[in-house]
């Protein structure tokens, strides 16, 4: 299928593009795609000192952190990701890729693969696909996504995939910090991109093992997409064969991506979960492209739920959390603290971009708290698809009723359906004070913003009568 990878003519790389290729452990489309990156360095490099600005910035950006004129250590974030130097690498990112297009032309790389890439410049300004709407759910671990994110799984219309962009962290490897972390925004970026345009092909490069055929058993929880795992797409199980990612309800063979692909762009709409865009700013480039009507729903969730969940689902990654809490001293490294910190402050920060409003984000961002979502399901996820401008549907209304209320008949001792305005601050009464404590002096702002409340003492923690949650509106400015 790909052409062969181009030549580097010999060429030798700036050690600076050396670095941030190298940092990325990558193979197929992907690397070709880099490879014209190397190879439009190498151009440039020849041409014009554009390969100086742009090897400036790459350089500039661990600094970057300690640039920020902030006192607030709060932005000394463990990742060492740039803050402020995404869109100016951006920026520059994009003179490239304008330059690749061209530089791709003279090398007769396929017309198709560049679009592909989105190389080939300024989408055409073709109409917005009627009122087709893609809408991103954007959040980090543990916060409920899963949940919502089957407010949209469970609307027929609605071509939904779960977590796509765990294929590519799994086989990209960005080097934390540094180029590499502002170049993975980047690559998510992309990524999803065409995975809102129903290009399911670019994910292929990134599973493994690598599909045969278009066919793969191995895409990341196929099973809570329900477009993946109806007809068409579910095509009869001919053999027995182990598949780790398999449909919930129904055996299926093997996925066809192209069957997948087509499904796709017949349902109305498209919406993707993604725990891993942690800047809204680097989403520019899709809420302007034209061939998308882009939603961006930002899901949020007290730091401190968030951490008691993850001290569970995670329990490896917590073990000195753990070990500080149970044997009082050492173990909590103020590494750790940071990078607590630094993931609320990256939150924050998308939310407070969107909450501004700027032009390109106009009526395409919306904030929503997991607490509100498990206190008034229904009214929540009216306000999201009235948000997105796709009508409710009687499916998801009853999807909905049925997963977030207890059995009303209490002689039902075995359902496991929960009543969901119990569970959300369930972790109140097993959360240690301390760390508590820890959670709120590192995600202050983020907390403050979002309206959860500090809790004073380890009383007032386990006391229901004490509400943590500060009453908001709809987080959504017209
Ligand atoms: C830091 O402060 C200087 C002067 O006040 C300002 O020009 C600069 O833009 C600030 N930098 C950042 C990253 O905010
Ligand atoms: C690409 O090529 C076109 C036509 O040859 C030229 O006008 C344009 O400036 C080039 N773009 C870049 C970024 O070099
Ligand atoms: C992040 O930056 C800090 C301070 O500059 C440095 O000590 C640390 O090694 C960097 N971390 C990574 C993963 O690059
Ligand atoms: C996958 O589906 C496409 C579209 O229907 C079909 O042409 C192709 O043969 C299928 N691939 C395999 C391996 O069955
Ligand atoms: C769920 O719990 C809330 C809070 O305790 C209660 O008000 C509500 O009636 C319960 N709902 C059902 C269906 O049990
Ligand atoms: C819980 O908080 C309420 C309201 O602040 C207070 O009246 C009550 O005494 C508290 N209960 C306990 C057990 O501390």
């Amino acid at each position: 299928m790909a052409p062969p990878l181009p030549k580097e003519k010999g060429l030798t790389l700036p050690q600076e593009c050396q670095d941030f290729v190298h940092s990325l452990k990558i193979r197929g489309k992907y690397a070709l795609f880099l490879a014209f990156v190397v190879i439009a360095f190498v151009f440039i490099e020849k041409e014009n000192k554009i390969i100086s600005r742009v090897s400036d910035k790459l350089k500039q950006i661990p600094q970057s952190v300690a640039d920020v004129n902030s006192t607030d250590p709060a932005l000394l974030l463990p990742e060492n990701a740039s803050l402020l130097s995404l869109s100016e690498l951006d920026s520059t990112f994009s003179q490239l890729q304008s330059r690749l297009r061209n530089l791709s032309l003279q090398l007769g790389m396929e017309p198709a693969l560049q679009a592909q890439w989105g190389a080939a410049g300024k989408p055409s300004q073709q109409a917005r696909a009627g009122n087709r709407r893609h809408v991103l759910l954007m959040a980090t671990t543990r916060t409920g996504s899963s949940f919502v994110g089957e407010f949209f799984n469970q609307q027929g219309n609605v071509f939904y995939l779960f977590e796509p962009l765990w294929h590519i962290e799994r086989t990209v490897f960005f080097q934390q910090g540094g180029a590499s972390a502002a170049g993975s925004a980047l690559v998510y970026r992309d990524v999803l991109k065409q995975l809102l345009l129903c290009d399911l092909y670019v994910l292929e490069p990134f599973i493994s093992p690598a599909p045969e055929d278009h066919l793969t058993q191995f895409l990341f929880r196929r099973g809570s997409s329900r477009s993946l795992c109806e007809e068409p797409v579910c095509t009869p199980s001919v053999k027995k064969v182990f598949e780790k990612y398999h449909c919930r309800n129904r055996r299926c063979g093997p996925l066809n991506v192209t069957l997948a692909a087509e499904a796709c762009r017949r349902k109305d709409h498209v919406a993707l979960k993604a725990v891993r865009v942690r800047q809204l700013e680097s989403l520019q480039p899709l809420a302007e492209d034209p061939r998308l009507d882009l939603r961006v729903i930002q899901l949020v969730r007290d730091p401190r739920a968030v951490l008691a969940s993850r001290m569970v689902a995670f329990a490896t990654k917590y073990e000195s959390w753990k070990k500080w809490l149970t044997e009082g001293q050492g173990g909590l490294s103020e590494d750790e603290v940071q990078r607590l910190r630094g993931n609320c402050e990256s939150i924050r920060l998308s939310a407070e971009l969107g909450l501004r409003q700027p032009a390109w984000l106009r009526g395409r961002y919306l904030l929503v708290r997991y607490e509100d979502v498990a206190r008034r399901p229904l009214q929540k996820a009216r306000e999201m698809y009235g948000f997105a401008g796709i009508p409710l549907t009687p499916q998801v209304e009853d999807w909905i009723q049925k997963n977030t209320q207890a059995s009303r008949d209490s002689s039902d001792v075995y359902s496991t359906r929960k009543n969901s305005s119990e569970q959300f601050e369930k972790w109140r009464f097993s959360m240690p004070f301390k760390l508590a404590q820890v959670v709120q002096a590192a995600c202050g702002p983020a907390m403050r913003l979002f309206g959860y409340k500090l809790a004073r003492d380890a009383a007032s923690l386990t006391n229901r009568s004490v509400s943590l949650l500060e009453e908001r509106g709809i987080f959504w400015v017209t």
